[in-house]
């Protein structure tokens, strides 16, 4: 049976037992567009984009849906997401230069990062940036130079590290004390910061930020963070910093395989409102704007990966490999995090599982394994694996190891498609 957990909202299986995706027979979009293939479902994106809008300003009016462009963009997916009335957060003049492109209202993008160059920082304020992110001392310098050449006044907020841990792999926890990422609280640091940035005339201090990993399971570390990001807040109206703007981050986890429950996103609004208000009213603090930054919870669900099976490789009572014509190049997820997916046969969709394969990619490494231990209907070359809940840092991480030309990416959407990035070829690699 279909995982539907895993899948794009608009999933089907048509009479022929054919994944559909968007109104669209995978089987056919493989044809028209070969594979390896991204399917991103529009539907999913719009829906998740409106669901998060939904929740949270249910509970607290005054917020902004910042989606973290790093999870993946491009010039459509961003013209969907302004359609939704989402904000953004960018990481890169790259990113930003995307935004610019289509003409996203650049007041409502963050930028983030904790080495952005004097060129990105010029590029962002040059075009109106909303809000610069800074993340340590020399950037609060070095943006408040770029300010003043461009004789302007730049809105920013303080990333901060709480020191919280969210409990997911340590490349992706981001908020603990001994990270790359912000001023931390307990050092003093952070509100060194505040009191640097609110001298100088260049800078506006507004707000204070703080991501504190991804994909987070659980709703306490927001709720434990919030209330240890307050508690420093408070202190700091003697520089004469006020908190306008607050945001926790993103980080919302989403379903990978068949048994995972993450929160709801209400659960996660929930929890984040809850202690927002609970201690603004403790610490006799104003309640600020609230931003929130999902990327992995609004594009992750919406992307299913098509591969073609190619070689077939079965050592007697150790192991069969199936080969797929992707892997590591465009999904480094599982190499980089050890991270689980499910796989599903998208030309006999509810074909009754016969044996345990793994799904091995096609790179030079012998870590490019897609799927571990996976029971699936006898494959044979020809056959079409699909991999759900890719549409999150798998494109956007993608490579062109081995020289291999990166994947096509088409967007579903009622039975229409829409390509929207282009198969590298050959002559790319050249
Ligand atoms: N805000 C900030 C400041 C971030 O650094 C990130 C992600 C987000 C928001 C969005 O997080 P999300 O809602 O997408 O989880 N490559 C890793 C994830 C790295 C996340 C980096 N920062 C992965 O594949 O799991």
């Amino acid at each position: 049976m279909l995982p539907k957990n895993v899948f794009p909202i608009s999933t089907e299986v048509n009479s022929q037992n054919h994944l559909v995706i968007g109104g669209c027979d995978t089987t056919v979009l493989a044809k028209n567009f070969g594979t390896p293939l991204y399917v991103f479902d529009e539907i999913t994106v719009r829906q998740l984009s409106r669901d998060f809008i939904r929740e949270f300003r249910d509970l607290h009016p005054n917020t902004t849906v910042a989606y973290g462009s790093k999870a993946f963009t491009n010039k459509t997916i961003a013209r969907i997401l302004l359609e939704e009335g989402l904000g953004l957060d960018v990481v890169s003049g790259g990113e930003l230069s995307v935004v610019v492109h289509v003409g996203f209202p650049l007041q409502d993008v963050y930028f983030h990062g904790n080495n952005k160059t004097q060129v990105e920082l010029e590029y962002a304020l040059k075009h109106g940036i909303g809000r610069v992110v800074v993340d340590n001392f020399y950037e609060l310098e070095l943006l408040n130079n770029v300010a003043a050449t461009l004789d302007k006044v730049q809105d920013i907020l303080i990333r901060v590290s709480p020191n919280v841990d969210p409990h997911t792999h340590s490349h992706t926890t981001t908020g603990t004390l001994d990270s790359k990422f912000g001023f931390p609280i307990e050092t003093g640091q952070a509100e060194e910061a505040i009191r640097i940035a609110v001298e100088k005339s260049n800078i506006n201090p507004i707000g204070i930020h703080a991501h504190l990993g991804s994909p987070i399971f659980e709703t306490d570390p927001y709720s434990t963070a919030i209330g240890i990001l307050l508690n420093f807040a408070r202190d700091l109206t003697k520089y004469g910093f006020q908190l306008k703007e607050f945001s926790p981050g993103g980080g919302f986890a989403i379903a990978y395989t068949r048994d995972q429950e993450p929160p709801s996103i209400r659960q996660y609004a929930q929890s984040i409102v809850t202690a927002l208000i609970e201690n603004c009213t403790k610490f006799h603090l104003p309640t600020p704007k609230l931003i929130v930054e999902p990327g992995r919870s609004i594009i992750g669900p919406a992307g299913v990966a098509i591969y073609t099976v190619g070689a077939i490789k079965n050592i007697p009572n150790i192991r069969k490999y199936v080969s797929v014509d992707g892997g590591m190049g465009d999904n480094i997820r599982p190499a980089l995090y050890d991270s689980k997916y499910e796989a599903v046969v998208a030309n006999r969709v509810n074909d009754d599982p016969e044996e345990i394969v793994t799904i091995a990619g096609k790179f030079c490494e012998s870590g490019d394994i897609l799927v571990k231990d996976v029971a699936l209907p006898t494959l044979q070359h020809g056959d079409l694996i699909s991999i759900p809940a890719s549409g999150a840092y798998c494109p956007s991480m993608a490579s062109t190891y081995n020289l291999n030309p990166r994947p096509a990416i088409v967007l579903a959407n009622e039975g229409n498609t829409r390509l929207i990035r282009r198969r590298d070829t050959f002559e790319d690699m050249t």
